[in-house]
């Protein structure tokens, strides 16, 4: 079938769709029930299924002969560590540390934080977490200890498994102060805390609440996977919302596995066996679905690699992982080739390594510029692929689906919609757009198998925030077009995230640290467009009357509380006192004009603002602050 006769049938009977895809995976009892839409918006797939991520993800290629196949390959350039990991040793290890949870009490159902580097261990903590029915919230390491109190606080975590450190380059991040940070503000607590020793790196445990890796291993013993219901929890990831609470989103584990193991043929052209690397973080989606679960679920060898594509050791880190492992397609954000790209414009390092069995390149995270595009295109000689996807559906929700049937790139668009979306544009007056039409992009209801079912006990705040402004659609907070040939426009958020090296982030989280400033009477964070991470936040800062503390010092300490509070992701590093803050007559704070004059984009002076002066004081603000040039 061609992708327009798969696509179809997916839209049209997306039972009979999914009920055949899912025999390709293990199932202790296969589901006789394929979809329940009995009460909408909340769906189920496969629900009287079981089965279990972790049987999917190593088990069943032991049991078909694969068990020396390479699972993981690990690739430190920023410490010189390397290792392989056939799936045999995978399981093993992965076994022996679900009996160590075991003991520190973890039943299933338990939730799991894991605060670690990109070290094989944080792999083996998530697939271990699978194995007995615990549910896993890993948390991005360069988010800060308030960060991860909160999300042990609405998880209710029984257990933390973190790290002695972690690495960026030239600085070496501990955990411990970190920890301690949030377990200080965590009202929520917890039982343990397991902490692997980096080697040349311990650090001293506070016995009885701490244990060490190895030390918990020490009695554990080997530990089978637990029958589970498909629409149990695998994870709980968090992501930026609408305010600075984050929200979980819960992933569940029949049609999580389904769906992510077709997806690495139908969209990556991935088969079992080959070597397949996504340099993303496992603290991010695209490190869950594509480090982890797909490539592993597919039978695949994927590659961890604790490095950066330039400074680690240089502009070639790229290159030369794919010369080494012969790795077929990468998937990464636009923004790491932006980085090589600066640092090497004329491919030299890539000249040094042999790709000859690299064949795609897949992008996605942020808007993947027609220039950085083609830039690669010219270097690798391999097809570019931006596709488009979110922490909420796991998966690609529009891609050129390159096993099914390579589509024309058209630059600047993140192709057509995959089959299991049936994505359209609703305009403003709320009716459905024609061809080229821009409006909110939705997702007409059900979902497909793999996307996110519910949030973390907030069944409400899913259905009030996601599914309510349009009934029957999944509202994607993203903005766009479809043209004439189906081919997807993402054009911009219609909330208030912004993506910053294509990291996720809220502005209004990070206003609510600058308000709790004691000098700070009102403030306004706005994304400005930027040639390496395609935004950066910047905040506009009003101040109390009767402050007479120096703005250079208050700018200081609010760049400092939002990296102590948020964490260094937030690359929060400019903020600037102005005299007032722009505002309709209504009182509301006028950010799209603000980043508009910002990025030099032409702008209207909106009908009902308060004073239109403040537009010039804030112009001139931005050019003192050489942020206007
Ligand atoms: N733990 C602790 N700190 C971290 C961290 C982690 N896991 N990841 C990033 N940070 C820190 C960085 O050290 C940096 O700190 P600094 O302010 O002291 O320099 C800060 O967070 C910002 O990091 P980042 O946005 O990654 O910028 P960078 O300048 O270090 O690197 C790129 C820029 C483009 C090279 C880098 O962002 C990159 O490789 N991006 C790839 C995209 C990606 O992985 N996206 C994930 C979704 S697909
Ligand atoms: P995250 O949940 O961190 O994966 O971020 C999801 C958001 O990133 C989306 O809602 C988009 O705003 C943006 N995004 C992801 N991929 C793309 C893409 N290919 N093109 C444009 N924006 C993208």
């Amino acid at each position: 079938m061609n992708f327009k006769e798969i696509y179809e049938k997916s839209i049209k009977n997306p039972e009979d769709f999914w009920k055949s895809l899912s025999d390709d995976i293990f199932w202790y009892k296969k589901p006789t029930k394929i979809l329940n839409s009995s009460n909408p918006p909340f769906y189920k797939w496969y629900e009287d299924g079981k089965t279990n991520t972790c049987y999917n993800a190593l088990d069943l290629h032991v049991e078909n002969g694969l068990g020396d196949n390479t699972a993981l390959i690990y690739d430190s350039p920023i410490t010189g560590n390397k290792a392989k990991y056939t799936f045999n040793e995978l399981k093993s290890r992965v076994s022996k540390f679900a009996g160590a949870l075991k003991n520190q009490g973890v039943e299933k159902g338990d939730r799991v934080v894991i605060y670690m580097p990109m070290v094989p261990e944080a792999v083996i903590a998530m697939l271990a977490c699978g194995r007995i029915g615990a549910i896993h919230s890993v948390v991005f390491g360069g988010f800060a200890s308030n960060e991860l109190a909160s999300r042990i606080d609405d998880s209710k975590a029984k257990i933390l498994v973190t790290s002695s450190c972690g690495f960026e380059p030239g600085r070496t991040v501990e955990y411990r102060p970190l920890v301690d940070g949030a377990l200080k503000l965590a009202k929520h607590k917890l039982k343990k805390v397991i902490f692997y020793q980096r080697k040349g790196h311990e650090i001293k445990l506070n016995s009885p609440m701490e244990i060490s890796w190895d030390e918990s291993l020490v009695n554990a013993k080997d530990t089978d996977c637990l029958e589970m219901n498909s629409n149990d929890y695998a994870y709980i990831l968090y992501t930026s919302g609408t305010t600075g609470v984050p929200k979980g989103i819960v992933r569940d584990i029949g049609g999580h596995i389904v769906a992510l193991k077709w997806t690495m043929k139908n969209i990556y052209n991935i088969d079992q066996g080959d070597v397949w690397w996504s340099a993303s973080d496992i603290g991010w989606i695209v490190g869950h679905s594509y480090i982890v679960y797909a490539p592993l679920f597919k039978g695949c060898t994927t590659v961890l690699f604790e490095g950066k594509p330039v400074g680690t050791p240089d502009a070639g880190a790229f290159w030369k992982i794919i010369s080494d492992y012969k790795v077929k397609s990468l998937f990464t954000a636009p923004t790491a080739f932006r980085a090589i790209k600066k640092e090497d414009p004329d491919g030299k390092f890539f000249s040094k390594y042999d790709l000859s069995k690299f064949e795609s390149l897949f992008l996605a995270g942020e808007r993947a510029d027609p220039d950085t595009i083609k830039w690669a295109e010219n270097l690798l000689k391999v097809p570019v692929i931006d596709h488009w996807w979110q922490t909420e559906t796991s998966w690609a929700i529009s891609s050129n689906c390159t096993g099914i049937e390579m589509m024309k790139t058209k630059y600047g668009s993140a192709c057509k919609a995959v089959p299991g979306y049936d994505v359209k544009i609703i305009k403003s007056d709320k009716t459905l757009a024609k061809a080229n039409e821009m409006g909110d992009i939705v997702v007409k209801l059900p979902l497909p198998p793999g996307t996110f079912p519910t949030l973390w006990n907030a069944d409400k705040r899913y259905k009030e925030n996601y599914m309510s402004n349009y009934k029957g659609y999944y509202q994607t907070y993203d903005a766009g077009h479809i043209d004439e040939d189906g081919y997807i426009w993402i054009m911009s958020r219609t909330d208030d995230i912004i993506n910053v090296a294509g990291h996720r982030l809220s502005t209004g989280a990070i206003e609510e640290v600058l308000s709790e400033h004691k000098c700070v009477a009102e403030c306004a964070v706005v994304g400005i467009a930027d040639k390496l991470k395609g935004q950066l936040p910047i905040g506009l800062l009003t101040l109390k009357s009767g402050v007479d503390e120096d703005n250079e010092n208050i700018s200081k300490d609010c760049i400092k509380m939002v990296r102590d509070k948020i964490g260094p992701v937030a690359a929060f590093k400019i903020a600037i006192v102005v005299k007032r803050l722009p505002k309709t007559r209504s009182g509301k704070i006028l950010r799209g004009t603000v980043r508009k004059i910002a990025d030099k984009e032409d702008y209207k002076v909106p009908a009902t603002i308060d004073d239109p002066k403040i537009l010039d004081e804030i112009k001139e603000d931005l050019i003192k602050n050489n942020i206007l040039k």
